[in-house]
């Protein structure tokens, strides 16, 4: 048993999200529309002592199992993630993180001229790029801190 699980506790029925880099938790719980005023039963563990990363935070959140759709959002900042579902304390699957082609109402686009951050908000878009996001409205492309752009 490794560090990382004495501290974090197992869980009974939900999803651990392992491998997130180092200081990444609070922008995956972002991405979940997690803050915590739902009442949802979550974990962190954050800079937490990895073989393969160095350091990693890991995420666990109690009665949820993720779709695949908020998954592949994930890869944008954690894109080594293993996505655990577990029942009844077991793993039951793990999914691995698939970058999207687009991603739809998660990130804001920085272009204060942007018809997605007008007045009259449409629906944020963005393109998947192998180095970073295109908006699909401004084509302003995103390569650094794309977590500064997650929606809240
Ligand atoms: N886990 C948990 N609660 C459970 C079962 C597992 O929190 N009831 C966590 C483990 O602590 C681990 C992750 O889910 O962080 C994956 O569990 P498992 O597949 O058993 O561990 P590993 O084989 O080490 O996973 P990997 O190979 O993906 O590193
Ligand atoms: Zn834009």
């Amino acid at each position: 048993m490794t560090e990382t699980e004495l501290r974090v506790s197992k869980i009974e029925d939900g999803t651990v999200i392992d491998h997130v880099p180092g200081g990444q938790a609070l922008n995956v719980l972002a991405i979940l529309g997690i803050d915590g005023t739902g009442g949802e039963e979550v974990s962190v563990g954050m800079n937490v002592p990895s073989g393969q990363l160095g350091r990693k935070d890991i995420v666990k959140v109690e009665g949820r199992e993720l779709s695949q759709e908020e998954v592949d959002v994930l890869s944008l900042i954690a894109p080594r993630a293993t996505i655990n579902i577990v029942r009844d304390y077991e793993v039951v699957e793990k999914l691995r993180v698939e970058r999207p082609d687009r991603v739809v109402g998660v990130l804001s686009c920085p272009n204060a001229n942007c018809i997605t951050t007008g007045d009259e908000p449409i629906e944020s878009t963005f393109d998947v790029l192998d180095d970073g996001v295109r908006c699909a409205y401004c084509d302003t492309i995103v390569r650094e801190d794309i977590a500064a752009l997650i929606e809240v």
